[in-house]
């Protein structure tokens, strides 16, 4: 702990009001609240300013047998600006304890923000130290479309998932993507149960208490909502891609046998995204398999998807891809989704060109003339919207940011042919690698890595209005 000449809350209370009116606490620290959201266009309280973090460390003590959680969190982050108080995003559950710097601090909730009030405040550039101790039955967020997120009971166990804003149901943190941060995730189950986590096994040991607790490590950083808690009584398989990525799958018993043909392609599939992409971002791949109809999607969480029943060989690439474009190279805004979802929809299709299937330029034209011989979506209403303009954040996950998206990139191929195509696509991937990126950033990235100005593929694919008609720039 550091000493000051004053503690904020030793200030006697004349000193007090004069540094109420003047806006000084007196102490050498100027803090001032951090703001409560980032003013994300489509989730604004989502995150919070005056601070980014370095590392989460949770420690979930689960029971899926009541559903009670028991659990710790450890946020380390540095401050941007001095604070008198800062805010997590945080829903439901009981906070029991908060302390910042190993003192107890003040907090309040209201909503989904959880203000954090320090016994000091902190200094702009100072790291600090955040526990909030908390417990009780972690519940599913609905999200604007009306799926379900944040934590979910399965069959014999629950998920903790998180896209775009459900992962505060199960940790309270820093909830946007824009702010991506290592961690060590602790998950204690009752023996039998099996729990899996982002990331790679650091420590599985059985407690004195009949409980197993198993410690999973990511090294690389991570946007919060690519977090997975995973509890069940998986059947676990482990091995190796043979460029030495380690692989590990938990599938539940019942979609074992249904989900093996896909999953055998993990290996074959991160080493050709490896040649396509540039190299794999992350230390291990693998996948989460739960019963059908626990979850309405899959998700790309971060080494890990996860699937709800077993996955056909399109759905695991495509998850797989994400670990690229959205996990590695994540977004600046839930805006920017079709950096994501475009980028992991051309993957599937390259994988089929390059695996002698139905190339990416039959795909496009499918899609423009509506074939659904080629591809059931081509009757989704993928031109309702500009894949980089959503109209509103029940949006972020529909036909036109998936599949309009991956005609964007198509159209780039047909001005920039295969040679600075593929260039952009390895060079987009390693030069915001771990980071964040928006869609100006692709942009300008594009017109000057591949010497063109691709303006009109913008205005018409990517910000127009209306139903593209052609392949060529109309
Ligand atoms: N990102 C997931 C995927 O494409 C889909 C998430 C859907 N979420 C939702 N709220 N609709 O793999
Ligand atoms: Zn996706």
């Amino acid at each position: 702990m550091k000493h000051r000449a004053f503690s904020r809350l030793a200030v006697p209370a004349a000193a007090a009001l004069i540094a109420l009116t003047t806006g000084c606490t007196g102490s050498t620290v100027h803090g001032r609240p951090g703001a409560s959201g980032l003013r994300d266009p489509y989730f604004p309280k989502a995150g919070n300013g005056g601070y980014q973090v370095e590392h989460y460390d949770l420690d979930l003590d689960y029971d899926p047998a009541d559903g009670e959680l028991n659990a710790t969190a450890v946020i380390t982050a540095r401050a941007e600006q001095g604070l008198s108080s800062f805010n997590l995003d945080f829903s439901g559950l009981r906070v029991e304890e908060v302390t910042v710097q190993g003192a107890a601090a003040r907090y309040n909730r209201s909503g989904r923000e959880l203000t954090v009030r320090p016994a000091e405040d902190l200094e702009k550039g100072e790291v600090f130290r955040t526990e909030v101790d908390y417990r009780g039955k972690p519940q599913p967020l609905t999200d604007p479309d009306r799926s379900k997120e944040g934590w979910i009971t399965t069959d014999d166990g629950a998920v903790g998932v998180g896209e775009p804003v459900g992962s505060m149901a199960w940790f309270p943190g820093n909830h946007h993507p824009s702010d991506k941060a290592t961690y060590d995730i602790t998950l204690t189950v009752p023996k039998g149960y099996e729990a899996v986590s982002n990331g790679e096994l650091a420590s599985r040991t059985d407690t004195a208490e009949g409980r197993t607790r198993f410690s999973w490590h990511s090294p690389q950083p991570m946007a919060s909502y690519l977090a997975v808690a995973a509890v069940g009584k998986f059947k676990v398989t482990t091995g190796r891609t043979p460029s030495g990525v380690a692989l590990y799958d938990a599938v539940v018993p019942g979609e074992a046998a249904k989900s093996a043909p896909a999953l055998a392609r993990l290996p074959e599939m991160v080493e050709w995204g490896s040649g396509r992409f540039g190299p794999y971002p992350f230390g291990t791949a693998g996948a989460i398999v739960f019963p059908e109809g626990s979850l309405t999607y899959a998700l790309e969480t971060q080494t890990k998807p996860v699937f709800s029943g077993a996955p056909d060989e399109k759905l695991v690439l495509h998850e797989l891809a994400h670990q690229w474009f959205g996990d590695s190279v994540s977004p600046k805004s839930w805006k920017d989704m079709w950096l994501n979802e475009g980028f992991a929809t051309y993957a599937e299709w390259l994988w089929s060109e390059d695996r002698g299937g139905t190339t990416a330029q039959q795909y496009f034209d499918a899609f423009l003339a509506g074939d659904t011989d080629v591809d059931p979506e081509a009757a989704s209403d993928w031109a309702a919207f500009p894949p980089a303009a959503p109209p509103g954040p029940e949006e972020i996950s529909e036909a036109p940011v998936y599949y309009r998206g991956a005609m964007v990139l198509q159209r780039i191929r047909q001005e920039v042919g295969d040679e600075k195509f593929f260039a952009l696509l390895r060079g987009w991937a390693a030069d915001h690698r771990y980071g964040n990126a928006s869609t100006a950033d692709f942009t300008a990235y594009a017109d000057q890595k591949t010497g063109r100005d691709l303006k009109k593929v913008w205005d018409v694919w990517l910000y127009g209005e209306g139903r593209p008609t052609a392949r060529a720039t109309s």
